[in-house]
């Protein structure tokens, strides 16, 4: 997938830009508050229907309109173009592919995978599990067109299991119980066999940034493997009644990252920590190139702030090999260093929320 052309309507100060971006990397630079954030939260947007910094959408529609507007011509991987639009007000949204309406959120996502890393992204390994959970699923999602399917039933029958928890009703479980275990254990086996494939893609990654062996990905299921699902959900119903949820199974999953059999979190420095999160959003793009030869979307926001001089011209070169369209800001255009090497690439300048290709 890449975006042929783009044009966002009152996202923060941005009122009306159309910007025709390279198919390789794409170089946004201005002064702070220019609107540089802002473009990438277009496109942001635009694949996931909501922003990566505001929790609603209100306060990223321009202060003088009450709907924002992200649209854009893409080329799909199998050559076809196929136009994308959302249109957002703070209480409804509207999705068009192909002029079509769809209330599908995953539709959208599927024509525009990206990933994104900006400041908060290195929470990914010191938060919750539930970051984590949604970063491991991003790629399955992208990998596995069976697994959506799964996980909703399995959302399903845990909606309902958990009513009947709350109203004391443990008389009828066992019907969920089954839907249960038979969705979560393939809810659990599509995120096993992600992880394998994705493992050998991120070693290769992170080894070009950082000199480390003996790395580990565990996923963590959600429930103790050692005994079957149902036999746990079992000998949980006591507690599950008394809390009114469901304590295990896969909507309770993570994964660790272990070197030398320690968990990296604990004892990296800052900014090893940063090359890990930034090798783990590159590995899935990729991945995703290699199985589906669907070029995902790669969002840096930020990228001075985040990186070294030296892993700054590692990662551009990494980019520029990668068959994948990237979008990155900088304050100064000195910021993204010798880039002459790089063939197919543009630049553009924001100033007060407008672009322009320099
Ligand atoms: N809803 C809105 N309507 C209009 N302007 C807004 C809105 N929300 C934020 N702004 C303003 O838009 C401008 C651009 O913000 P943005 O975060 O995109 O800047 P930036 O170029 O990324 O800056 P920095 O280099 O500091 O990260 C800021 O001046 C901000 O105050
Ligand atoms: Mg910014």
């Amino acid at each position: 997938m890449t975006l042929l052309k783009l044009d966002i309507y009152a996202v923060r100060n941005i009122h009306k830009e159309t910007i025709v971006p390279a198919s390789g990397i794409n170089f946004f630079f201005g002064k702070n508050a220019s609107g540089k954030s802002a473009v990438i939260e277009a496109i942001y947007i635009l694949g996931r229907a909501r922003s990566f910094r505001s929790s609603t959408i209100k306060p990223v529609i321009n202060f003088d309109q009450n709907q924002l507007l992200v649209s854009a011509q893409t080329l799909q991987a199998n050559g076809s173009t196929v136009h994308l639009g959302i249109k957002l007000d703070s209480k409804s949204f509207c999705y068009r592919i192909n002029q079509q309406s769809t209330q599908k959120r995953s539709d959208l996502a599927y024509s525009l995978p990206l990933q994104i890393i900006h400041p908060k992204s290195y929470e990914l390994l010191d938060a919750g599990p539930q970051l984590r959970r949604e970063f491991l699923d991003w790629g399955v999602f992208n990998d596995d067109e069976k697994f959506l399917p799964a996980w909703r039933n399995f959302k399903k029958a845990l909606q309902q299991r958990n009513s009947l928890l709350k109203a004391k009703h443990p008389e009828h479980i066992n019907v969920w119980d089954k839907e249960l275990v038979y969705y979560g254990t393939m809810v659990n086996s599509h995120r096993q066999l992600y992880l394998q494939k994705f493992k050998p893609v991120f070693i290769d990654i992170i080894n070009q940034f950082l000199e480390i062996n003996d790395i580990e990905i565990k996923l963590l299921a959600g429930w103790d493997t050692d005994k079957d699902f149902q036999q746990v959900l079992s000998e949980d119903l006591e507690k599950d009644l008394r809390y009114g949820f469901t304590h295990s199974g896969p909507h309770r999953a993570d994964f660790q990252l272990i070197i030398s059999n320690r968990l990296a979190k604990d004892y990296v420095s800052r900014g090893q920590l940063k090359l890990f999160v930034m090798s783990l959003k590159l590995a899935q793009v990729q991945l995703l190139t290699n199985e589906h030869g669907n070029m995902g979307c790669l969002l840096i926001d930020d990228f001075a702030a985040e990186l070294d001089v030296i892993n700054r011209a590692k990662l551009l070169i990494y980019l520029s090999e990668m068959d994948c369209q990237a979008f990155i800001t900088a304050a100064d255009i000195s910021d993204f260093g010798d880039i002459r090497h790089i063939k197919n690439y543009k630049m553009f300048h924001v100033e007060h929320g407008n672009i322009k290709q320099v």
